[in-house]
């Protein structure tokens, strides 16, 4: 078992940059399915996620080759349709996006269920109801879902949830259905746009993503294309946290400011020391900052994947903050970890209250989900001590040499196996 300690209390001074979006990586590597040659996709990061669905794609009889710096080939022109099995699909979340693609591409889709954070039930009903209005059938056989159509037609779609699994799947499904799909009530995430710039750049007719109408006019054929991972946002936005903890001139580069304005907003709204650039930001520490209260909310909203990182940050703020999680019912798990680590903070429901400013000091620690996991990194740099946190596949799934970028800025971090 690999485990990370972590000596806290340096300053972090230098660059760190920020690698292609998780979440766009993994929607885009099944999405290369829908193409009928090969495409050249760049800035994949290195994380567990895309291995496994690199290794699922090889399973389907993709050629895999690796160009260097961090882009890719993938030849699809020789793809069998075969059963997404349980252990290939457990292994992530984004394993649903074989759904729509294969779908898409051969009516047909066979493929287990996801795995994932355990952050709340996590359904996907309204990826098998947009399936089912393109005209799909859905059935059930032990652990696989089985969607198929003898035909795919355009529909028009309203989703209860501004879902981003959801959005992506359906229009993966629809890209070469017949005539027209409207997707109303989409997800808005900058990813969203990605995969639909990658879609109409092999051919699609897609308009209107990044806006809460897309629309898809089917197509018949799609052609070879290359196009580019766009940069982390929520890595970007852990980095900036930790720069607000323990940054001295910290620059975050590679990245779309526009992306994560509603966490720097924040920042600034707490008197953060941050100076914004054209692809980059720097931030310095405060010893203190104002206390807030922050809402996750869907895009442009605040991202919920940085509520658990930013939660460690209101240790630094004096009097009462608060967080309130609106997108995943169980994703206070940080909490417990962080208390032994010297926050003070009480959860009702869906509301943490933290009373600041609290001295942070190093535990042992479990990182029960992903950015459950970013949170303690982000609390151990800031405490005294040497911080111990178990349970770390979970972070590597996400965070492209996590390690390496922080002792390249002076942190003392290291993976250990015990
Ligand atoms: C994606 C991201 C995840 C991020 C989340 C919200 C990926 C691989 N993961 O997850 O990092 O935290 O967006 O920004 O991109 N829901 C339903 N039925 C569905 C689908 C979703 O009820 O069919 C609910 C979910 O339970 C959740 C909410 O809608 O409460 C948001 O889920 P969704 O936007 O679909 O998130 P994911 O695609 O799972």
């Amino acid at each position: 078992m690999n485990i990370l300690k972590v000596q806290g209390g340096k300053e972090l001074e230098g660059r760190v940059k920020i690698s292609g979006a998780k979440n766009s990586a993994v929607a885009l590597l099944p999405a290369t399915l829908l193409c009928d040659e090969s495409v050249n996709l760049l800035n994949v990061p290195d994380i567990s996620d895309t291995v496994a669905l690199f290794d699922i794609l090889s399973y389907l009889g993709a050629k895999i080759t690796n160009l260097g710096e961090e882009s890719y080939k993938i030849d699809v022109s020789n793809i069998e349709n075969k059963p997404i099995t349980d252990e290939m699909s457990n292994k992530l979340r984004a394993s649903y996006y074989f759904m729509g693609a294969l779908l898409g591409k051969y009516k047909k889709a066979v493929v287990s269920y996801p795995g994932g954070c355990s952050i709340g039930s996590r359904p996907i009903d309204l990826h098998l109801k947009g399936f089912e209005s393109l005209g799909a059938k859905i059935e059930y056989e032990e652990n696989n879902i089985i969607i198929s159509a003898e035909e795919l037609k355009g529909s028009n779609i309203y989703l209860d949830f501004a879902s981003v699994g959801a959005t992506i799947n359906i229009m993966l499904a629809a890209v070469k259905a017949d005539g027209t799909t409207i997707i109303d009530n989409a997800a808005r995430e900058p990813e969203i746009v990605n995969i639909a710039m990658f879609l109409n750049s092999m051919g699609a007719k897609i308009t209107g993503a990044g806006t809460s109408t897309i629309r898809i006019k089917g197509v018949k054929n799609m052609h070879s294309s290359v196009h580019e991972v766009i940069p982390d946002r929520i890595e970007a936005g852990t980095y900036t946290i930790i720069g607000a903890l323990v940054g001295k001139n910290l620059k975050i580069y590679n990245i779309i400011p526009e992306h994560i304005e509603a966490l720097t907003s924040k920042l600034k709204e707490m008197g953060a020391n941050i100076e914004i650039g054209p692809d980059y930001l720097v931030i310095t520490k405060k010893d203190e900052y104002k206390p807030v209260n922050v809402k996750t909310l869907v895009y442009p909203g605040f991202p919920t994947d940085l509520q658990q990182p930013f939660s460690v940050l209101l240790s630094r703020c004096r009097g009462k903050s608060t967080v309130e999680e609106t997108i995943f019912e169980n994703r206070f798990m940080h909490l417990p970890e962080l208390r032994k680590m010297g926050m003070v903070v009480s959860l009702d429901e869906t509301v943490a209250t933290f009373i600041g400013p609290n001295e942070l000091n190093a535990a042992i620690v479990n990182a029960t989900d992903l950015r459950a996991g970013a949170s303690l990194v982000t609390a151990a740099l800031a405490a005294k001590g040497v911080t111990t946190i178990t349970n770390i596949e979970h972070i590597l799934r996400g965070y492209e040499g996590l390690v390496e970028k922080l002792q390249d800025v002076g942190a003392k971090i290291k993976i250990e196996e015990i």
